[in-house]
């Protein structure tokens, strides 16, 4: 009697731990489509305006779409989904705050050892002051087509960064190279 409770307890506690495994697995999975979604369609959209209208024209895919984008799913599923970067851009949206920071030097290391992007991601659930959270974040690279504003400012166009300069006076977020770590998408759910 004795011994099956002790093994039903046991039981009961192996099945519990296994099935918040496979929920932080669900919540992984989520996090990643979600992140992958909005990154092929940001992506896809910066290709189509700098064809269209040139850089210039296409500031406003990362300035305005980006945030409209995970504004959209923030709202509609109830997490907070935003960009970070290494170096940024907008100090009102782009700072990645303590926990993100580590996980961007994770990043960082991981791209050191010659991981690439595809994959890079890293989640967690955190305990914070107001409670407890499922936090993902995925590696976003440089490409090519992200120099035109965010490279070496000297292969820069002129209004590209005239424009830039009246918009973002405290932009840090150039000097980038093709392949370096640009920041991450990063979502964070109540849990
Ligand atoms: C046409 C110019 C332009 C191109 C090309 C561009 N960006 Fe940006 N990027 C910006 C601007 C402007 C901001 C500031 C957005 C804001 O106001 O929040 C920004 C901000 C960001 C941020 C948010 C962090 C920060 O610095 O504020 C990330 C991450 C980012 N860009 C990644 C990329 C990546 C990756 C690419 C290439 C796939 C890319 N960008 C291409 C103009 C550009």
């Amino acid at each position: 009697m004795k011994l099956s409770c002790v093994t039903g307890a046991l039981l009961f506690m192996l099945s519990s731990a296994q099935s918040s495994a496979s929920d932080m697995d669900t919540m992984k999975q989520e996090a990643a489509d979600t992140a992958q979604a909005f990154v092929k369609q940001l992506g896809e959209a910066m290709q189509k305006e700098m064809k269209a209208g040139g850089p210039v024209a296409a500031v406003k895919v990362c300035s305005e779409l980006a945030p409209q984008i995970t504004g959209q799913i923030s709202r509609d599923k109830g997490w907070k989904v935003t960009r970070v970067g290494t170096r940024v851009r907008n100090p009102m949206l782009g700072l990645p705050d303590p926990w993100e920071q580590k996980v961007l030097a994770q990043f960082q290391e991981r791209v050191g050892k010659g991981e690439t992007f595809e994959k890079m991601a890293f989640a967690e659930i955190v305990d914070e002051p107001n409670g407890k959270y499922f936090r993902f974040m995925k590696a976003i690279g440089v490409q090519p087509q992200c120099l035109e504003c965010h490279g070496d400012p000297a292969g820069m166009k002129e209004e590209v960064k005239a424009l830039l300069q009246e918009r973002y006076p405290h932009d840090q977020a150039k000097g980038y190279k093709a392949g370096d770590l640009r920041g991450a998408v990063t979502i964070k759910r109540p849990l």
